[in-house]
Parts: C-alpha cells; sequence; structure tokens
C-alpha cells in the first residue's frame, strides 16, 4: 500500500538536527516532522511572481508557531508578515521562542490572536493557510465567510494559496509512523472518517528516547473537503481565477507541483489551491 504523504511535507523536514533530550517541546516538534519553511515559501514566491506580484506582504492563516511568518521577513528588509490565530498559548510560544532569533526583522512581523475570518487587512501579496488547517471550518457557510474575507485582504492580484489532501487512504483509520532522528519517531494517526458529513478526526503522536509518549500532542477535527467543493467556494467567494497545483511525481518521490485540471486518482495525494483576486 502506497505510503500516505499528507504530514510530509518534505524528506527535508525529517533530517533537521534533532533537539536536546532534556527539552522536548510538542511545538519544535511539530515543526521538524511537518513543515519546511524553505520549501513552503518558495511555492508562495512562485505563485505570487506567477500572479505578476513582487512578494512582499504575507498573511499567514493558522499561523501556529510562526515559523513560515518569521522565515518571510528575515528574507529581506522588504518584506513584511502578519501571523493569525486564535490560540494564545501558541502565539505566546512564538513571541518567546521565535521572535527573539529574528533581530530586527522581528519589527516586520506581527501576530494577532483572533479567529482568521476577522484576520487583518493588509492589501497582501499572499494570503496562505497551510496544513490543511483551514479544514477546522466544517460548515460551508463558515468556510465561505473565511475565503471572502481573505479575499478581501488580498491586494489585486495577490493569491491565497491553501493545501488540501484527498485519496481514498485518506478516508480510512490509519497510522504512519516516520523517524525524525535523535531517537523520536512522529505518528499521523487517521482516527475516524465520516462518509455522511465527512468529518475527519486525526492526531499526532511523538515517541521519545526512553520509551516516553507525547499521546495526542495535537489533534484535528476536520471535514475532509474536496477540490470541487473549494473550486466552487472560492469562485462563490470571488476569486477570479482559481487553478489547482498537482504533484506530478510518483508517491516516494521529492514532489514536484505543476498546473494542473485533470490527474489520475491515487491513495494519498496532497494539493495546492492558488486563487487569484
Ligand atoms: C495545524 S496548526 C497550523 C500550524 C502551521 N501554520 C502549519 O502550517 O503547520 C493549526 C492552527 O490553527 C489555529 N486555529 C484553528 N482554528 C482557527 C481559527 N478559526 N482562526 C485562527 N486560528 C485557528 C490553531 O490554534 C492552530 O494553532
Amino acid at each position: 500500500m502506497a505510503t500516505p504523504r499528507r504530514p510530509t511535507r518534505s524528506r527535508a523536514a525529517g533530517r533537521r538536527a534533532p533537539q536536546a533530550p532534556t527539552a522536548w517541546d510538542r511545538h519544535r516538534l511539530y515543526e521538524q516532522a511537518v513543515q519546511d519553511a524553505a520549501t513552503e515559501l518558495a511555492l508562495v514566491e512562485q505563485v505570487v511572481r506567477r500572479a505578476g506580484r513582487t512578494p512582499r506582504r504575507l498573511r499567514e492563516d493558522f499561523c501556529g508557531t510562526a515559523l513560515l511568518t518569521a522565515a518571510w521577513v528575515a528574507a529581506g528588509p522588504e518584506r513584511t508578515a502578519d501571523g493569525v490565530d486564535l490560540d494564545p498559548e501558541v502565539l505566546a510560544w512564538a513571541r518567546a521562542n521565535r521572535l527573539p532569533g529574528l533581530g530586527r526583522a522581528a519589527g516586520r512581523l506581527r501576530l494577532h490572536e483572533r479567529d482568521v475570518r476577522q484576520g487583518p487587512r493588509g492589501r497582501y501579496d499572499a494570503v496562505i493557510a497551510l496544513n490543511f488547517s483551514w479544514q477546522v471550518l466544517q460548515v460551508r457557510a463558515d468556510l465561505l465567510a473565511y475565503l471572502r474575507s481573505a479575499r478581501r485582504a488580498l491586494a489585486p492580484g495577490g493569491v491565497l494559496l491553501l493545501d488540501l489532501y484527498g485519496g481514498w487512504l485518506a478516508q480510512k483509520p490509519l497510522v504512519e509512523r516516520r523517524r525524525l532522528g535523535g531517537g523520536v519517531t512522529y505518528t499521523w494517526e487517521q482516527d475516524d472518517f465520516d462518509p455522511i458529513s465527512h468529518r475527519l478526526r486525526c492526531a499526532i503522536h511523538f515517541d521519545l528516547p526512553g520509551g516516553r509518549r507525547l499521546r495526542r500532542a495535537f489533534r484535528y477535527d476536520w471535514r475532509l473537503w474536496s477540490l470541487p467543493e473549494v473550486t466552487d467556494l472560492l469562485r462563490e467567494a470571488g476569486f477570479a481565477a482559481v487553478e489547482v497545483l498537482w504533484d506530478v511525481e510518483p508517491p516516494g518521490v521529492e514532489p514536484r507541483y505543476r498546473l494542473r485540471r485533470t490527474a489520475r486518482n491515487q491513495g494519498c495525494w496532497l494539493a495546492y489551491l492558488v486563487a487569484t483576486r
């Protein structure tokens, strides 16, 4: 059976240096397991430039630890970023652990504790919502309200970038394990999929050296939206163009995303939606 690629942003993410065994921190473990700022921001830059804009102003919704927004502002003095998350705990973590390492660039990063539907307006070049976080919006009206507010926040020609996963393996109980190095194992678990509501409950666990386990370090209660559903909602929200970036490499190979109008289904796929204002 093909290994689902959902939680694996890039194999580079799993190669990062493990942290000291005395300081296990679920947020750092999460970043090591499923985030890869360089790859994700290269994609953001690519879609912004293709839309004819210079990548300067970024809003990251569901920003969590602000890994991406921090990397964005660190990439150049002309760059600003706003991160939006409603969890005060993760934003406090970002302020304590991420901003100090940024030096003067920290002055170009603002963190907002609020619902993404009330995110700041800023004439952004890009608004991004990655790692499927937006699937927490399970009701059509809520997702549409979010897409409309994201569109309003963009400059003309600005892009909204969302990722999404699917395939038949996304709809069944599943456990995927991956070694992160340093004796840490990451586990992605899909608990429960309801075919009537498309509600999907998942969790991330970490096994640590010495037999310790961070069970359910993160839990997700999502709706597994389909590509055509979200494409239709993006158009309804007023976006001028909606395109799909599809991984054209076979499973097990480093992903390479290209615009596609049709694709061959597979056990687990990960795609990006690019919506241009
Ligand atoms: C899986 S984390 C995403 C972390 C990171 N951005 C990434 O790409 O991996 C999801 C985050 O979304 C936040 N969140 C959930 N619902 C939200 C909402 N309606 N508005 C703002 N943030 C929300 C949670 O607090 C959590 O920090």
